[in-house]
């Protein structure tokens, strides 16, 4: 190694940046982050302007820990409050592995997972999903070993849209030591109109090691103000207070999140709309023969194999911008006129798929 250079820890050197969903053209839709297309409500842009910018936020951001403690029937103590879920599952990576210690998760799940636990000097365990792009979770709970310190459920899985139902789960805590910290990470849980589908809020009490993750991110349309939150035991929580990055939770986004809440039902509404929306796209690509797993969240998988690349740059020449995830590509639920483009695009895709070997699997 050249003298000229400072020493780095080798497992940050071996990892890259997160890599986000491409950004779009001016006359394209940008269905590559699953995020919410509508705009922000009037009551949320009146909030953040009045902000004090000048001062620190609420380090411990009180009043809106204490708004999700009454929404959910908790306590103010088993809220933890973060810059995006994104940061409190970090903070749990941090507060319960090091190096050594594994993390167990589902494989293909969220882009972020692995960077967050190599980046805590942990190692991941990923267990491949089932054929049909859910978890395995016998597998996830046979691969925890003494040293498991966390164990990551992603119900809707990003980015194939998988569930996992109420008694897959219950299966799955039942097996995996007490001692080993379960993280139900359910960003996309208000999406959810599968009633099998396991909703982590019913479950809070129930178990002395889950914790479960929500966001204002994408139902409540707020990614870009940064606020997601985690429901759990309280020591757990004041583990991930402590390994949170002081003051991170802007003043704007606490203030937003709390406005959020005063209008859920008017959110929720729109979210309802998504998913009808989304269940619709979804039939239509089971009509031109795409074998797509039923959806869950705000998008859906096209498992379009080694051709993942090419049918991408097809979606974008529709005017379609979709993340291309090794062995498939998602595409997000967005605004209305996108559909007509996107199941245009999914057309030729998939006519193309019929004609030229490759591992996409097809109806
Ligand atoms: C499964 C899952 N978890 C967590 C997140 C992070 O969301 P945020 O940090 O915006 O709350 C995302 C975002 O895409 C996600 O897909």
């Amino acid at each position: 190694m050249s003298a000229s250079r400072v020493r780095l820890r080798a497992e940050v050197e071996n990892s890259v940046p997160y890599r986000q969903g491409k950004p779009a053209a001016a006359d394209a839709f940008k269905l590559s982050s699953n995020e919410n297309p509508y705009e922000p409500l009037p009551a949320v842009i009146a909030a953040i302007a009045e902000s004090p910018i000048n001062r620190y936020p609420d380090g411990a951001a009180t009043k809106l820990r204490e708004r999700l403690a009454e929404r959910w029937g908790v306590t103010v103590g088993e809220v933890q409050v973060g810059a995006g879920s994104v940061s409190v599952l970090s903070q749990l990576i941090s507060a319960t592995s090091g190096p050594g210690d594994e993390i167990v998760y589902a494989w293909r799940s969220f882009e972020a997972y692995p960077g967050l636990v190599a980046v805590a000097g942990a190692t991941s365990v990923q267990v491949p999903n089932t054929a049909d792009h859910r978890h395995d979770l016998p597998a996830l709970a046979a691969a925890i070993t003494e040293r498991t310190r966390l164990a990551i459920v992603c119900s809707p899985n990003n980015p194939t849209g998988t569930a996992v139902t109420k008694a897959e789960f219950a299966a799955f805590m039942a097996a995996v030591p007490t001692s080993v910290l379960v993280v139900l990470d359910e960003a996309y849980a208000e999406f959810v109109t599968d009633a099998e589908a396991v909703d982590g809020t019913e479950l809070v009490h129930q178990y002395p090691n889950l914790v479960i993750l929500r966001t204002f991110s994408k139902a409540y349309g707020l990614a870009g103000l940064r606020v997601g939150y985690a429901i759990g035991p309280e020591y757990v929580m004041d583990a991930a207070r402590v390994t949170a990055i002081p003051l991170s939770v802007i003043d704007q986004a606490q203030r937003a999140a709390i406005v959020s809440l005063d209008n859920e039902a008017q959110l929720l509404e729109r979210v309802a709309r998504l998913s009808q929306l989304r269940d619709e796209v979804w039939r239509a690509l089971q009509a031109q023969g795409w074998d797509a797993p039923r959806p869950h969240g705000n998008f859906i998988w096209l498992p379009t194999g080694d051709l993942t690349d090419w049918a991408g740059e097809t979606l974008t020449g529709h005017g379609i911008v979709s993340r291309a995830l090794g062995e498939g590509l998602r595409v997000s639920i967005g605004e209305e006129a996108s559909v007509e483009k996107l199941l245009k695009a999914a057309q030729e895709v998939v006519s193309e798929l019929r004609t030229r070997p490759s591992t996409a699997t097809l109806d």
